[in-house]
């Protein structure tokens, strides 16, 4: 868990009002949920049987006897709010955006933290592929806003419940001869949930994995459709995307569309501790066409370069899918419904490492000084007098000593410091000095905002 610090709060800010103004416009509602829930929701939401609530949620109970999870991602809470505050009946489809945190006791690496900060979407109601390719591209629109030029979205369909079993069972058939050479948590997986193997990290189970039978194989057509759909909205809109047949997320939820936004910046590297003989493999040989059932436009086919080598290994800075089963689970009508959350902390450590500028602060151009009890009485009023007025200004209240305040507010870069002593506190004047000259002027305190403005404006 970890400080956001006064000196990094530039850039998180910069991503709430950029995300609220673009999310705005796309007709994304603001939801915030509660930070606890039931610890059923997640149990049943995201699966019992995934790392996430086997591992890594905290949870409690209480002396009532609540069993209550601290939230570890949103799509889940967005989806009990839905269905417990009557969206069910507002016309359809129901777009919600969030933002706050989450809480995963991973193991602690770079960019990984215990207690995490996501900006989510999701949109419930919409069976089309556009809402998936809508998702994707609002998070597109948002990274670019930031300065953000260089992602690309890993994406696949991981079918259906009609389409998934048999794939399932392709996959078992393809393991069990090999299940020896599996790591331990793989072992566990394949009796569990065999597609979590095509996502394990352990170099022997990577080799396996190259031979495995691919899903986009033995999705129905309906599914397949729909992912073909998908990609041509994306190459419609030029969003960069790289078919990725291993991708298939840590959970349960998913129905047909997942992604995952990597970037190839050199940070990603830094990210995770990528080993030298990992970084030696050849990046993934994928098409457009495999997956897309043929589709021409390989315009739209990212080439591996081979910085995404990393990225292949590297830590993803956001993730989605849709859930067209989830609303149902959890005890609403069956309704299509796709989201996707960006991870924050990884963002600004992006737009750190990639240098994005950002619009300057406003410099602080007057200083004010008191000199006595009675001038520091008289200060909190002046002062609110010019934040109404929008004149930026430095003091130091706390300060008696006019030698010591001067030389703050020449630090400061100040071009104006206000001197208020006894007698300007009595007489209603104040003294404005003139940092680089040293020359002074007494002017009534009711011309205080319009001499300055006239200054400032020079
Ligand atoms: P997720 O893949 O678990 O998906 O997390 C989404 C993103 O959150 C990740 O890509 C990553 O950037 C960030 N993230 C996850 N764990 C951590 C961590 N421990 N430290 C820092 N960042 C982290 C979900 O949470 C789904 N709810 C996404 C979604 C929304 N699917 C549909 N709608």
């Amino acid at each position: 868990m970890h400080d956001i610090l006064p000196k990094d709060q530039k850039y998180w800010e910069r991503i709430r009002v950029l995300s609220r103004a673009i999310f705005s416009y796309y007709n994304f509602s603001r939801i915030d949920t509660p930070h606890l829930e039931d610890s059923e929701l997640f149990l049943q939401a995201v699966g019992f049987q995934t790392d996430i609530v086997e591992k890594q949620t905290y949870s409690l109970k209480t002396e009532g006897g609540d069993e209550l999870t601290l939230r570890p991602e949103g799509t889940a809470s967005t989806v009990r709010a839905y269905l417990q505050n009557g969206f069910v009946a507002e016309p359809h489809p129901v777009k919600f955006y969030y933002q706050g945190a989450f809480f995963r006791h991973e193991s602690p690496q770079r960019g990984r933290y215990r207690e995490l900060n996501q900006l989510g979407l999701e949109v419930i109601g919409d069976q089309n592929p556009v809402a998936d390719a809508e998702v994707i591209h609002v998070f597109s629109v948002l990274l670019r806003e930031l300065g953000i030029r260089e992602f690309f979205f890993h994406v696949n369909s991981v079918g259906c419940k009609d389409c998934r079993p048999s794939y399932r069972s392709h996959l078992i058939q393809y393991y069990r001869p090999k299940a020896k050479g599996l790591c331990r948590d793989c072992k566990k997986r394949l009796k569990q949930n065999p597609l979590r193997l095509l996502d394990c990290k352990e170099e022997k189970c990577r080799i396996l994995k190259k031979g495995t039978p691919q899903i986009l194989d033995h999705i129905c057509e309906a599914c397949k459709k729909h992912f073909t759909l998908m990609l041509e909205f994306l190459d419609e809109n030029e969003i960069p995307y790289i078919l990725n047949p291993y991708l298939v997320r840590g959970l349960d939820y998913y129905t047909k569309t997942v992604f995952e936004i990597f970037t190839d910046s050199d940070w990603v590297g830094e990210l995770e501790d990528v080993k030298d003989e990992e970084k030696k493999e050849p990046p993934l040989e994928i098409s457009a066409n495999d997956a897309a059932g043929g589709t021409e436009n390989p315009a739209a086919v990212v080439e591996a370069r081979p910085e995404e080598k990393k990225i292949l290994k590297g830590i993803a800075i956001g993730a989605g899918g849709r859930y067209d089963d989830l609303v149902s689970l959890l005890g609403g009508r069956s309704e299509p419904a796709v989201g996707g959350t960006l991870g924050l902390e990884r963002l600004v450590m992006l737009m750190k490492a990639v240098g994005v500028k950002l619009p300057e602060e406003p410099r602080m151009r007057v200083f004010f000084v008191q000199l006595g009890d009675f001038a520091k009485k008289k200060s909190f009023k002046i002062i609110e007098e010019l934040r109404r007025a929008g004149i930026p200004l430095g003091e130091s209240l706390g300060r008696d000593s006019v030698k010591s305040q001067l030389k703050i507010a020449d630090k400061s870069g100040s071009d104006y410091s206000l001197i208020l002593g006894q007698k300007e506190a009595i007489d209603s004047t104040i003294i404005i000095r003139e940092m680089s000259s040293g020359i002074q002027e007494v002017i009534p305190q009711e011309m205080l905002v319009e001499t300055l403005r006239k200054k400032l404006k020079r």
